[in-house]
């Protein structure tokens, strides 16, 4: 479980992203945060990525504090990073090589992970020469690769098309179950955040606030839809 308890952040002085914020998200299952523009998904995810630390408060990720989790989260951020120099298949082994796996084990994983994304053909590209939403899908594969147990996702799906969507959501959600993974997840769309999620979180702001939690399993999916539209509209 990740739990935030009456953590406060601000960027600038006084000007709060989160006060006295609480929020527990549930082990082995994909959370979706659903919210406006500029509420602090991001910096939510970077508060238990452990890259932010608040300024007032506790987190703790199954019992233990963010920064003694290294290597065991993986981040994936909503603006595109991979390291130019390094061909795709470099930038997917990299946590790999600082996990010490040897060849082998390296070349299997990155085998099987490109195949289930589709990503095979790019690895010995540059990052220049592949479009955004591969660079997305070299992202995940990034992560998934390594031995990861929090996974947290920045918008992960913003520039995959209409064709790839329902199998990366299908791979995010079949690798995640199968490799017991406890997701945080953000994403704008609606139709996304019920495909991906186990449970859908409402926030609104400012400071951030929750607005509620809705498990996916309880509800008819036109239902839910509805709801979380009221639910964003009326805040
Ligand atoms: N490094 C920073 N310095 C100062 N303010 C920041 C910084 N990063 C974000 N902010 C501000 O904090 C607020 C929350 O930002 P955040 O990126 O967490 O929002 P978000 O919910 O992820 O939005 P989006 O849906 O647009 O990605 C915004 O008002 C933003 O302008
Ligand atoms: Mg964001």
């Amino acid at each position: 479980m990740i739990v935030l308890k009456d953590v406060s952040f601000a960027y600038e002085k006084k000007n709060y992203i989160l006060k006295d914020f609480s929020i527990e998200f549930p082990s082995n299952k994909i959370s979706v945060l659903l919210g406006p523009n500029g509420v602090g998904k991001t910096t939510l995810l970077k508060l238990v990525a452990g890259i932010l630390r608040p300024l007032k408060g506790d987190i703790k990720i199954l019992g233990r504090d963010p920064s003694s989790m290294r290597g065991k989260i993986g981040y994936v951020p909503q603006i595109l990073s991979l390291y130019p120099w390094m061909r795709v298949r470099e930038n997917i082994e990299l946590p790999l090589k600082i996990g010490r796996k040897n060849i082998s084990e390296r070349d299997k994983k990155i085998e099987e992970i490109s195949r289930r994304l589709g990503i095979k053909d790019l690895l010995n590209k540059y990052p220049k020469e592949v479009s955004g939403g591969e660079a997305q899908k070299i992202m995940l594969a990034r992560v998934f690769v390594s031995d990861v147990e929090i996974l947290l996702l920045d918008e992960p799906l913003s520039m995959i098309d209409i064709d790839s969507r329902e199998e990366i959501i299908h791979f995010i959600r079949e690798f995640s179950h199968e490799k017991k993974l406890t997701v945080l997840t953000v994403t704008h769309n609606i139709e996304d955040a019920l495909s991906l999620g186990d449970f859908i979180y409402i926030l609104n702001h400012r400071p951030l606030k929750l607005i509620d939690i809705l498990e996916k399993d309880l509800y008819d999916k036109k239902d839910l839809t509805i709801k979380i539209r009221s639910l964003l509209k009326n805040y």
